[in-house]
């Protein structure tokens, strides 16, 4: 039988259902280890990852979104690729996007942002977060159950970043529908991954009209604000710059808090007597959430492109090879976790677990993604007095049937159906 470890992660579907294994594996062989014949790195271990994480110097975010199997648009020359990357840029996939800027273009576009999450909006955001999580989950226990995915995560997480943007309400069903209908990041078929950024194609469209009309006429809402936004410099970002931002934030935002909510719910079913303790001190679900995105973040890897020659680990880097950051394996490092298999509510210093990324690109999103996820979760649990899975679709304990996303980039399941049993 093949080694666990020669695998191909970008393309083996069944890694998807245990890509801890996979990980376990290539961390025997080392915490920053080549893949045999590739030009690709795999990081594994927790300090090695936040060693990536941390250099901007040397690492180039160039190929986060298209992964590291991706072959470079270029041959590498000389030792420095810089100048090469940023002539190459529209060949990279999702090249332009936030996530895969390097330097000054990373840093001016991470602050224009930075201003949709300020304590303000984020505390009116979090008024439409409780209403509508509270709406959903009564809808829900009244019709004794849901697909969490699909009938409450997708739809709640869509809407929560149009509330925080700005998104006039008559247009907010459109955009549920179109993100519902779009391929998740990092997908494992070739096909559906050109096809990737569709929703953001059609969102684009909604965008450059709302920003035009506030560009000619301010009407003090959050898009007004983005509209009239500078760079720290002073000068004006142009109109395909703020759109591009925009709508990454639904891309962003999306798959990965509404499969890190199905994560959170599957502990929470399957570990015996976990929603009584919840549901008895709700004080616990933050501590809750960091432990499940220790071991189930919603994000597995991320991918960096070596600029320079550089050192991880002690380990020789190559110009133009690049790196696999695994969150996964990092999260279950046991040389920063201890038990790190183990689940376990209140572990000290949980929150620096790197399911949200480190350094400079580290998630703008997090704080946005744990009140979701926290609210959500205690809606669910105040209304109902029991939640199962429903077994009909699953399968019994011990013998469940679960399909996971087919993504090398997201964790998560790609439905779970909930039988809710109503608190009286
Ligand atoms: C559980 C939910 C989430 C997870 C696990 C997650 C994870 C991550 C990770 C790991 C990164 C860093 C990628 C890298 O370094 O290559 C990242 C970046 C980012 N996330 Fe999230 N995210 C989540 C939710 C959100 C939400 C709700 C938003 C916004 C509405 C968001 C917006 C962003 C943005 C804009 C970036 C790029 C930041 C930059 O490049 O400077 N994320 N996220």
């Amino acid at each position: 039988m093949q080694d666990l470890a020669d695998r191909d992660y970008f393309t083996d579907h069944s890694i998807l259902l245990d890509p801890y294994a996979y990980f376990e594996a290539l961390r025997e062989k080392g915490p920053v280890y080549r893949l045999p014949g590739r030009d690709i790195f795999v990081v594994t271990g927790f300090a090695e990852a936040l060693e990536v994480l941390n250099n901007t110097v040397d690492f180039s975010s160039a190929v986060s979104t298209g992964g590291a199997a991706m072959p470079l648009p270029f041959t590498p020359e000389g030792d420095d690729l810089t100048g090469q990357i940023e002539a190459h840029r529209a060949q990279f996939l999702g090249g332009d996007l936030l996530v895969a800027r390097d330097d000054k273009p990373h840093t001016n576009s991470r602050a224009l942002l930075s201003r949709l999450f300020t304590p303000s909006r984020l505390k009116a955001n979090e008024e439409y977060m409780t209403g509508l999580a509270g709406k959903l989950a009564a809808d829900a226990v009244a019709n004794g159950g849901c697909d969490l995915i699909k009938d409450i995560n997708v739809p709640f997480a869509t809407l929560v970043v149009a509330d925080l943007l700005g998104v006039p309400p008559d247009d907010r069903d459109h955009f549920m529908k179109v993100i519902a209908e779009g391929v998740p990041p990092g997908s494992l078929d070739e096909q559906e991954r050109t096809g990737q950024n569709q929703p953001l194609v059609v969102m684009a469209g909604f965008f450059v009209n709302y920003l035009m009309e506030r560009m000619q006429a301010p009407r003090g809402d959050v898009l007004s604000e983005l509209a009239a936004a500078s760079y720290p410099d002073g000068t004006k970002p142009d109109i395909a710059e703020l759109v591009r931002l925009s709508t990454f934030l639904f891309g962003a935002g999306q798959d990965t808090t509404a499969k890190l909510l199905g994560n959170a719910m599957r502990f929470i079913v399957e570990q015996p007597g976990l929603q009584d303790r919840l549901r008895a001190d709700s004080s616990l679900l933050p501590d809750f959430i960091e432990e499940v995105l220790r071991l189930e973040g919603s994000t597995k890897m991320t991918s960096r492109l070596a600029r320079k020659t550089t050192k991880v680990g002690g380990v020789e880097i190559p110009i133009g090879t690049k790196v696999m950051i695994s969150f996964a394996a990092a999260n279950r490092d046991p040389r920063r976790f201890e038990n790190p298999q183990e689940f376990i509510i209140g572990r000290p210093k949980i929150k620096e677990h790197v399911a949200f990324g480190r350094g400079a690109h580290v998630c703008i999103g997090a704080p946005l993604a744990r009140v979701e996820t926290r609210i959500v979760l205690e809606k669910f649990l105040q209304k109902t007095s029991y939640i199962d899975l429903d077994e009909t679709v699953h399968g019994p304990r011990g013998a469940r049937r679960l399909a996971y996303e087919p993504s090398f980039i997201i964790r998560g399941l790609e439905e779970l159906r909930l039988k809710l049993t109503p608190r009286h």
